[in-house]
């Protein structure tokens, strides 16, 4: 195997896995959607976890994996060691084979032996095992099968040789394989003091789990005993490549010559680790922004941020002054896009997001570093904690950058005055804080948030998750136990749920446990970050710290998403048909509708409202590409990021783009909302309502897809039954006539009378082909003050029709009022009802005079369910209706 590449030793491990029965599985995501408990995955067990404990059925009992890994933050955290080892990373791809219940250690050290000892080539005079202490059953396999004597397999009683995922989760002893890379290097056999070193390498574990750990006192039997093996990719690519340093391998080398080739420097003794920093976090940053993690002040957006800005320091200490990651990406992408397509799908949101975080992260540490250092001089040992809370509150500065520093020049900060200012600050805000509604009520989020802090939101990415029970409350109390019946709030560490924002409604769904069962009617935000999930129970109970299930309703979340994504369309659209006066008043983002108000001073043209709806559906039917950035508030204004005026908006912003236009984009907002992946997912787009809601404020409702689809199926169906209709009077028509052929004469009164029918029925005919008209009846629905409001108008039709158009209003409305404007020739009349429970407060007389007034009428009369009047001007008829609108 000797030369064989990275990429090449990772595939023919999995094919020789494949040649066995396995099957091959894909790597599953760097954030676990199953496991409430884990940061990152860590291993390549995780997206398995389920089903070694038997709770999940796959149809394959033996996989193959190469996952990829991230171990920062949690309980396998390797950030601090990489760059001062030749083996450390925090992103990193797992070798594994699995049985489900399958095979067990025999055949798991049978296909270990021969991979590397045949397949691999590797010396088997340089290999040592290690066993957990009283496995004598391993200790025996390896003498069977690697024909070992007893000194080359070493018993371990340490937890060194008894895996587990985290605190939680399957376990059991394992068999490692150490490689012996030769006397010149330094280091020990395992279990003894120099272990450490660099001579003896671990390069394959093999864990044979038997156990599932369920809390921290109770270990219960698998159903199974499995296997579950990890080799790190790396690590065995330098040993086959005959090297001891991971970083000494092509695929690493290739990303080093790059980092020097940018920053001008050549690798040495002196700056080596910040070569390996920045290879390392290089490859982490990415594949965690791949998969929509990005930097942030919280949860694993935080410690992405951690290891971006750590790798990025080692950058400015190579003397680099600009931006160098995105660019280093190129490298990246070549050496693995092959394998892992989602860097070339994300590869601008990467590069994006890289760049900004550098640029932000360069003026911050030139600020920090020159203030750190003016304080440094002024002091002896220790930094006073004033200074260390002043540099990261009023500069930013992080605080474990602070410590870093003075750590290196062997100086302290003073922790416990540094605490003590934060605990204030926090108090501060508490006493500052107006919040809404009642708000000794409101207030007792604060102490929620002290204790639990903020909740980390999984939904961009995620329509299920996993989270552990933080706070419960049951009438605004906190509770330690939610049982069937009750209503109450529920706030996890984690959550996929949206909680109402940006005019987004808050998602629905369901929280789940064994029996236990709570329906999310809602989801709110408390102060920023803290999401409230309401609803009941409706089986089952559940405890404070107990991990459940979440999963929110996803055609909802879906039809949402796609509402959301409509409406930065036609906000677009309304800017370039009407101008760029219009901007966002208000909005409302549900999953079957969507609202928008905004400025414009007057009623919108079908011909202005044509084009509104092509602009709209282009850009639906170009199926582009919808894209979210992190960028400071100021360089997405820069973007062309409509913003809303008056809004507050943290040091940083989602930045949602659509409709790409060459280099530019049909709509970039600043949004914090879920939005569809292409502008495709939206489907047909239509707007069915205008109406003023204010002075020079206009509201604008449209529905797409499945609800357009049946919106217009309704109305076709009222259009059908009035043809009906038609075809019922002209058979009638035709059987008169018939029977008139039949009668040879008619004294005077028939005729009459026959006269009477057949002109009534011919009146009827044309009104109803004039109401089929759409371009003769035009009716808007709208709702203003909670009151219905049907205006319709209607052109050709004598006003004595105006009567019946009311009535029929009345009963499609149920409750509301009708405006109707009927124009024929140069007259136009005007009819309003109201119906019954609305006389109460309105009085159709009262609008009908303000109406006929506008329209160049006398003012007319009636009760107060229904009154009429006429006018002359029928190009009036739109700020008659406006006019009678503000009464309502
Ligand atoms: N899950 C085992 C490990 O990570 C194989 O070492």
């Amino acid at each position: 195997m000797a030369d064989k590449s990275l990429n090449e030793i990772r595939s023919t491990f999995l094919k020789y896995f494949e040649k066995n029965d396995h099957k091959i599985v894909e790597s599953s995501n760097l954030v676990p959607n199953n496991d409430p408990t884990l940061m990152f995955a860590n291993s390549g067990m995780v997206q398995f976890k389920n089903v070694f404990t038997g709770l999940e059925k796959r149809d394959y009992v033996r996989a193959t994996t190469s996952q990829k890994c991230v171990r920062a933050g949690g309980k396998h955290n390797d950030l601090e060691n990489v760059g001062y080892t030749p083996r450390h990373h925090t992103f990193f791809e797992m070798l594994g084979n699995f049985s489900f219940g399958d095979y067990f250690k025999e055949q798991a050290i049978d296909y270990a032996w021969n991979l590397i000892t045949k397949d691999f080539g590797i010396d088997k005079n340089r290999l040592y095992v290690t066993v957990f202490h009283e496995d004598d059953e391993a200790f025996n396999f390896w003498k069977k099968i690697a024909g070992f004597s007893d000194d080359r397999i070493i018993r371990i009683s340490t937890s060194d040789n008894f895996w587990s995922m985290g605190e939680t989760g399957p376990c059991g002893p394992c068999s490692e394989i150490f490689y012996d890379h030769g006397d010149h290097l330094k280091g020990g056999l395992p279990g003894t003091p120099e272990e450490d070193g660099d001579r003896f390498i671990e390069i394959w574990n093999l864990v044979f789990m038997q156990y599932e750990q369920v809390s921290k006192d109770e270990r219960i039997n698998l159903p199974k005993p499995s296997v579950d093996t990890g080799m790190g990719l790396e690590r065995i690519a330098a040993l086959l490549q005959g090297t001891y340093d991971n970083y000494e391998t092509d695929h690493f080398k290739k990303i080093i010559q790059s980092t020097s080739d940018i920053v001008k420097q050549k690798p040495d003794q002196k700056n080596l680790s910040s070569f390996r920093v920045i290879a390392d976090h290089l490859r982490a940053s990415s594949f965690l922004i791949a998969e929509g993690v990005l930097p942030s002040n919280e949860g694993r957006g935080y410690v992405l941020r951690r290891i971006m800005r750590r790798g990025m320091r080692h950058s400015h200490m190579l003397g680099s002054k600009k931006p160098i990651f995105a660019n280093l990406f190129n490298t990246l992408l070549e050496e693995m896009s092959a394998s892992y397509p989602e860097l070339t799908r994300a590869e601008s949101l990467i590069k994006e997001t890289l760049k900004m975080e550098e640029e932000k992260f360069l003026v911050l540490l030139d600020r920090g570093i020159k203030i750190l250092n003016e304080e440094i001089s002024k002091i002896d040992k220790v930094l006073p904690g004033d200074v260390a809370f002043k540099l990261y509150e009023t500069y930013g500065f992080p605080i474990d950058l602070t410590e870093d520093i003075l750590k290196s020049k062997s100086l302290k900060f003073d922790k416990d005055r540094f605490g003590e200012l934060m605990r204030e600050s926090i108090e501060l805000a508490r006493k500052n804080w107006k919040g809404s509604g009642d708000s000794a009520v409101e207030k007792i989020w604060f102490g929620i948030k002290e204790k639990i802090g903020p909740t980390e939101f999984l939904g961009y990415e995620n329509d299920q998750a996993q989270g552990i029970v933080k706070c419960l409350l049951k009438n605004h109390k906190e509770v330690s136990v939610l049982n069937k019946d009750d209503e109450g709030m529920i706030v996890l560490n984690q959550t996929p749920f949206y909680a109402e924002s940006g005019g987004q409604v808050g998602d629905k769904g369901v929280i789940v446990k064994d029996d236990f069962k709570f329906e999310v009617t809602d989801v709110q935000k408390k102060l920023g970050d803290l999401f409230v999930h309401y609803g009941k129970v409706v089986s089952g109970s559940i405890k404070l710290d107990q991990d459940v299930e979440l999963k929110i309703d996803v055609n909802r979340r879906n039809d949402t998403r796609a509402y959301h994504s409509a409406t930065h369309l036609l906000h677009e659209s309304l800017r370039r048909v009407l101008g760029d006066h219009v901007t966002q008043k208000g909005s409302l983002v549900e999953p079957e509708r969507l609202r928008f108000d905004f400025s414009h001073m007057k009623p919108i043209s079908n011909e202005e409202i044509g084009k509104i709806e092509n602009y709209v559906n282009e850009m639906v039917q170009k199926k582009s590409e919808v894209k979210t950035r992190i960028m400071t508030p100021k360089e997405a204004v820069e973007n062309g990021a409509l913003a809303l005026f008056g809004e507050k908006y943290g040091d940083e912003v989602r930045v949602l783009s659509m409709g790409e236009e060459g280099e530019k984009y049909f709509s970039t907002e600043l949004c914090g909302g879920t939005h569809v992946k292409n502008t495709g997912d939206i489907g047909k787009f239509k707007i069915i309502s205008q109406s003023s809601i204010a002075a020079g404020v206009r509201r604008i409702e449209a529905l797409r897809d499945k609800q357009l689809e049946e919106y217009l199926e309704n109305k076709e169906k009222q259009l059908n039954l009035s043809s009906e209709k038609n075809d019922e009077i002209i058979k009638d028509l035709s059987d008169q006539i018939t029977n008139l052929g039949g009668k040879p004469s008619l004294d005077e009164s028939d005729q009459k009378v026959l006269i009477k029918n057949l002109t009534k029925q011919l009146e009827t005919l044309s009104v109803n082909s004039i109401l089929k008209d759409k371009s003769k009846n035009i009716t808007n629905d709208q709702t203003v003050n909670n009151v219905n409001i049907r205006f319709q108008k209607i052109s050709d039709l004598p006003p004595k029709e105006l009567r019946k158009l009311v009535d029929h209003g009345k009963k499609d409305l149920g409750e509301g009022i009708i405006v109707v404007f009927a124009s024929k020739d140069e007259k136009v009349g005007l009819a309003v009802g109201v119906t019954d429970k609305l006389t109460e407060k309105y009085d159709a007389v009262t609008f009908v005079k303000v109406g006929s007034e506008i329209i160049g009428g006398k003012g007319g009369g009636g009760r107060k369910d229904f009154a009429q009047a006429g006018g002359q001007d029928s190009t009036k008829i739109d700020d008659a209706f406006e006019s009678i609108k503000k009464l309502i």
